[in-house]
């Protein structure tokens, strides 16, 4: 079951968790475009990478929470590759880490305003013309956090829970349209991201996952593939949470 001749769109990935996803769906036969937003050079990178693979793909730098460049590069895409048949919303969205009481509003409101808006302008970007030609994959990366909040992250809590269930009304509505909707669910996992954590944090949170380490960009990777073949055809709204265990639903 392999992406031959499709055209993916991956966010943010230049870098990380959306690197490794466009070098797996390139890998799998899908020509990719590679989205970045400041570092270039990382996404000639990962360019390079799919090519030398014997992949095809584009570099494209767009701010996904800008609407007239998400346009712009939906577009770009049309152009050069074809129709868009898969959207990956991975771009990464910083925000504060801090307890409650002390707070800003400021990063909390940026963070959920900049979560949604990169999501919702990507996916009404692109889903008119996957309703016009009756198929479409959607995945959105959220957290694990969503649902097992941790110490410190309300504001990444709060906006992946409203991607969550951004997913399932979207998965509801263009369902008849043949279009699926589904979110991979990261737990802790090895990028520039989370690069600054205390090792003593990732030691301890590597010890209680029953598969006994941290998650690397291509583990979620490998889900993401999963929701883009056929091979789940019949899956749409779902939450798969990669994590090596840590969170059980
Ligand atoms: N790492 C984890 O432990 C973890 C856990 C749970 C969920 N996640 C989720 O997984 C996704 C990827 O995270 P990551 O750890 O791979 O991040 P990362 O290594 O920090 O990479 C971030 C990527 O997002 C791009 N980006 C940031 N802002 C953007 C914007 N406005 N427009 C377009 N691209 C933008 C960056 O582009 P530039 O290179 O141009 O800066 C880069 O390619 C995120 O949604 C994150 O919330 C990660």
């Amino acid at each position: 079951m392999s992406l031959n001749g499709k055209v993916a769109i991956v966010t943010g990935s230049s870098r990380g968790i959306g690197a490794a996803t466009a070098r797996l769906l390139g890998q799998n036969g899908a020509k990719v475009t590679v989205n970045y937003t400041k570092d270039r050079e990382a996404g000639a990178r990962t360019l390079g990478e799919i090519e030398k693979a014997g992949g095809t793909a584009i570099l494209v730098q767009a701010d996904v929470t800008d609407y007239d460049q998400v346009k712009a590069m939906v577009e770009k895409t049309e152009r050069d590759l074809g129709a868009v048949d898969i959207l990956v919303n991975n771009a990464n969205m910083s925000f504060p880490i801090m307890p409650f009481v002390k707070f800003p509003w400021e990063g909390f409101e940026q963070k959920l305003l900049h979560e949604m808006k990169a999501s919702f302008y990507c996916c009404q970007a692109v889903v008119n013309g996957m309703i016009e030609r009756g198929q479409g994959c959607i995945v959105n990366i959220s957290s694990g956090l969503s649902r097992v909040p941790g110490p410190g992250f309300i504001a990444h809590t709060s906006a992946k829970s409203a991607l969550d269930a951004f997913s399932k009304a979207l998965a509801l509505e263009l369902g008849p349209y043949g279009i699926r909707v589904n979110v991979v669910a990261p737990g802790l996992t090895v990028t520039d991201a989370t690069a600054n954590q205390p090792e003593e944090m990732k030691a301890a949170i590597a010890s209680r996952t029953p598969l006994r380490r941290l998650g690397q960009p291509e583990d979620i990777a490998g889900a993401v593939l999963f929701y883009c073949t056929d091979w789940s055809r019949f899956v749409t709204g779902t939450y798969m949470p990669v994590c090596g265990g840590t969170q059980m639903i």
